[in-house]
């Protein structure tokens, strides 16, 4: 099965088996299937944040589970349910249109509902596990359905328990943390907790920008939902017109003495103190000082408006590979390394 159209990266690969995935039964159906049980498999989702580097072994299951609804009213929230094949900008759009005001940070970002928990996505100052209830996931060795709430999901920046391997068996109910599930649980339904009481985020940059430029100081949740549309569609590329997996690495974050040492050195690095003391850097500036911003290497890019963003430069069959773009990844880790002394961990998942 060709995999081009399955990732926004557009690189050219295929599975060597792909199952579709439009409900929960689907999943206990395919476990049960003596052809596919106890194979390893990959979920794959909107396929936005992955680098495929060659032809998938796993089976490939493609999570297509769709529904949105209400579940809930308490006096201070509403609990909103999504399946995990639902786009999530439509998500967040059918929430905003409903008047559950909350995920309105979170617009534009590409992929499906039951990916945001295993990245904890987040934009604008707003984190997935900021507004997250709840999900359902079924256990692929046991084939049974499990649900976790924010805790046991073990969320932390672009991070959560979907991202570790298993290292021990256990039951979910008492979720040892360090207890990886990757590879291990399929994500079905995700709930977000809206709260009625609703405040707007509007700390970041972009976003602050927009207010002194239009003058709204009070915007509503639509309003920020247009504006982190435009934000995005002006700093981002559109992966239906050229291939990117977002952000490529994450920010990293160090001691507040390894940065005295390298503000002193670059008065002009762009840094963000964190709640526990440590500080936050744009990998995006780093990579920018090193001369990256619109380089490219074989058919790899670094986008020109954004240098934390790799682009695929090549089309159709002629696209770029995903060792082309590893390739790039790794010089821009040497250089900055040599730099600044920091090493930037990519962001999105190699397959
Ligand atoms: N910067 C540069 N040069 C660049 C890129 C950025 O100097 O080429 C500077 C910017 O001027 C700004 C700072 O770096 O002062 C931060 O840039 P930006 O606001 O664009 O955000 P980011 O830190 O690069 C993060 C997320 C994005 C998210 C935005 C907005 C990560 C890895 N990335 O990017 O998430 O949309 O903040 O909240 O945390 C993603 O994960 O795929 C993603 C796009």
């Amino acid at each position: 099965v060709p995999l081009q159209q399955y990732n926004t990266f557009g690189i050219v690969a295929k599975a060597h088996t792909l199952v579709r995935v439009r409900s929960v039964q689907d999943v206990h159906d395919l476990l049960a299937d003596p052809a596919l049980a106890g194979q390893p498999v990959f979920v794959l989702g909107g396929g936005s944040n992955i680098v495929i580097t060659g032809d998938v072994k796993p089976v490939v299951l493609k999570m297509e589970i769709k529904g949105l609804r209400l579940v809930e009213e308490t006096d201070r929230a509403w609990i909103v349910e999504a399946g995990a094949g639902e786009v999530w900008h439509e998500a967040v759009a059918w929430t905003i249109a409903q008047g559950y005001p909350g995920l309105e940070n979170l617009a534009l970002i590409p992929g499906t509902v039951g990916a945001a928990p295993v990245q904890n996505i987040g934009a604008y100052g707003v984190e997935l596990q900021d507004r997250f209830d709840s999900l359902d996931a079924v256990d692929l060795a046991t084939d049974k359905p499990f649900s976790l709430n924010a805790a046991q999901c073990a969320f932390s920046y672009r991070d959560s328990i979907f991202k570790h391997a298993p290292s021990a068996a256990g039951e979910y109910s008492d979720l040892p943390r360090g207890m990886g599930l990757a590879g291990r649980a399929v994500i079905t339904h995700v709930r977000f907790r809206l709260p009625k009481l609703w405040t707007p985020d509007l700390g970041y940059a972009d976003i602050e920008r927009k207010i002194a430029e239009t003058g709204v100081t009070e915007p509503t949740a639509q309003q920020i939902f247009d504006w982190v549309c435009e934000i995005r569609s002006a700093k981002l590329p559109d992966p239906a017109v050229i291939g990117n997996a977002g952000s490529f690495f994450k920010n990293p974050t160090v001691t507040e003495y390894q940065c005295t040492d390298i503000i002193a050195r670059e008065p002009r690095i762009v840094h963000y103190p964190m709640p526990d003391g440590t500080i936050k850097l744009a990998a995006g500036w780093l990579i920018d000082a090193c001369g990256w911003k619109g380089k490219t290497i074989g058919k790899a890019g670094v986008y020109e408006k954004q240098a934390l963003v790799l682009v695929n430069r090549g089309h159709g069959e002629d696209s770029v590979t995903g060792g082309e773009v590893m390739t790039l990844a790794r010089a821009i880790q040497t250089s900055v390394y040599e730099r600044f002394g920091i090493r930037l961990e990519p962001e999105p998942v190699v397959v």
